[in-house]
C-alpha cells in the first residue's frame, strides 16, 4: 500500500496524506533508539509518507540535525517542514520564550537551514503566537523569506480562525498545524471551519494524543522520569486513570475491526477531512518502524457513521486540559 496523497492549501506541496512527527526522535518522550528511528525515516518515505515534521525547538537544534542527512539524501521526495518561536536558553532549561518579532524569524530561519543543511525550508510555520507582535508584521516578515527564497510555503501552529484570516489575508498560508485528535477537539470551535473556508490543509499534531489513545497509558508512573508528558495535566494523578477509561469504545471497533486502537484513532482523524470539507494530513509521532507501518495503514481504515458516532462524545469527557498552561494555544484567545 502507498499512501493517498493531497496537496497542502491552494499552491502548496502535494504530500502523502500522513506525514510523519519527528520531535519524539530527539526529546521528550523518553529514551530513543536512534538508529531504528532514523531506519523509521527511511521507511516512511518506501510507504509514500512525504511530510516531515520538526522543529528549531526540539532538542534545541537537536532534532534538524538529526534528520538533515536524510532530508539531504532524498530532497526532491521529501516535504521538509520546520517552526520557529520558541525560544529557548542554553544556561536554563526550563526557560521557555515567544518571540514573533521580524528580527527573531530572519534569524531563526538561518540557523534552521544551517542545522538542517539545506537551502530552502518547504513548509515554514509560526509555532505559537505572541499576541504582543501584531500578526501581520511577523507574516510579512515570513512572507519575504519566501520572496528571498530561504521558504517555499507558510504554515501557522496553535491560531484561532480570526488569526488564520488575518495571516491568510498577508500572504497565502498552506497548512494549520495544530492539536487535533480524539482527545482534542477544540479547534473544531474556529480554527477549523477558517482553514476549510480558506482552503487551508489542516495538520493535526498529536492526532494519538501523545500516545495514550493508542491504549499505551494507565498511569503517569509508567513514564520515565524525564518524559515530558509527566507534567501535563492527561497524564497527571487521577486524570490519567480517568483517561484510560475513556479509551474502552476505541478498543472495542478496533476489536471488531481487526485493527488497532491507534489505527481506529487516525482513522477517526483522516475522516475529519470529510465530516469538515477541508485537506486533512495528520502527523502522527513514531520512532518504530512497525508503529510507522500500523499508523500508515490506518489511512485506508474507513469508520462507519455508527463507529464515529460511538467516538463522538470521547472528547467532551476527557479530564485535564492539552497543556498545563494554556496561554499559547489557539483555545486561550478564543
Ligand atoms: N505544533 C505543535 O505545537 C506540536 C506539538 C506537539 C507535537 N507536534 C508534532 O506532531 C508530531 C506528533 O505528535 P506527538 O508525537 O506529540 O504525539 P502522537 O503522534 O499523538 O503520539 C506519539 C506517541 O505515540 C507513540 N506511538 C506512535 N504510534 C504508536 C502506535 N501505533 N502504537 C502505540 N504507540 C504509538 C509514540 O511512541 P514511539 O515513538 O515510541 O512509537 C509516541 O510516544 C510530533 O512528532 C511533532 O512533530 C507539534
Amino acid at each position: 500500500m502507498t499512501l493517498p496523497t493531497a496537496p497542502l492549501g491552494t499552491n502548496g506541496p502535494v504530500v502523502g496524506i500522513q506525514g510523519l512527527g519527528c520531535m519524539g526522535m530527539s526529546e521528550f518522550y523518553g529514551p530513543t533508539d536512534t538508529a531504528e528511528a532514523l531506519a523509521t525515516l527511511d521507511a516512511a518515505l518506501d510507504l509514500g509518507v512525504t511530510l516531515f515534521d520538526t522543529a528549531d525547538v526540539y532538542g534545541s537544534g537537536h532534532n534538524e540535525e538529526l534528520i538533515g542527512p536524510f532530508v539531504r539524501a532524498n530532497r526532491d521526495r521529501v516535504v521538509l517542514a520546520t517552526k520557529f518561536a520558541i525560544e529557548r536558553r542554553a544556561d536554563d532549561p526550563h526557560y521557555r520564550g515567544i518571540r514573533n518579532d521580524p528580527a527573531y524569524i530572519r534569524a531563526a530561519v538561518d540557523a534552521s537551514l544551517q542545522r538542517l543543511g539545506i537551502d530552502v525550508i518547504d513548509l515554514y510555520y509560526m509555532h505559537r503566537r505572541d499576541p504582543a507582535v501584531p500578526l501581520a508584521e511577523s507574516v510579512g516578515a515570513m512572507a519575504e523569506l519566501v520572496q528571498a527564497g530561504k521558504v517555499r510555503h507558510l504554515g501557522l501552529s496553535e491560531v484561532t480562525g480570526d488569526e488564520l484570516r488575518e495571516a491568510h489575508a498577508v500572504h497565502p498560508i498552506a497548512a494549520l498545524q495544530s492539536e487535533w485528535s480524539l482527545f482534542s477537539r477544540d479547534v473544531e470551535r474556529t480554527a477549523v471551519p477558517a482553514a476549510a473556508e480558506l482552503g487551508v490543509a489542516f495538520v493535526p499534531y498529536s492526532p494519538l494524543g501523545r500516545g495514550f489513545l493508542t491504549g499505551a497509558f494507565a498511569a503517569a508512573d509508567q513514564l520515565s522520569a524525564d518524559d515530558y508528558r509527566r507534567y501535563l495535566p492527561r497524564f497527571s494523578g487521577d486524570n490519567a486513570a480517568d483517561n484510560a477509561a475513556l479509551i474502552a469504545p476505541i478498543q472495542k471497533i478496533a476489536a471488531e475491526r481487526g485493527a488497532s486502537a491507534a489505527q481506529v484513532a487516525l482513522a477517526w482523524v483522516h475522516q475529519q477531512a470529510q465530516v469538515h470539507g477541508l485537506t486533512v494530513v495528520p502527523i502522527p509521532g513514531t520512532r518504530k518502524r512497525t508503529r510507522l507501518a500500523e499508523n500508515t495503514a490506518a489511512a485506508a481504515l474507513t469508520l462507519t457513521a455508527a463507529e464515529l458516532a460511538e467516538l463522538d462524545p470521547i472528547a467532551g469527557q476527557v479530564a485535564g486540559n492539552r497543556y498545563a498552561d494554556m496561554t499559547f494555544t489557539s483555545a486561550g484567545r478564543e
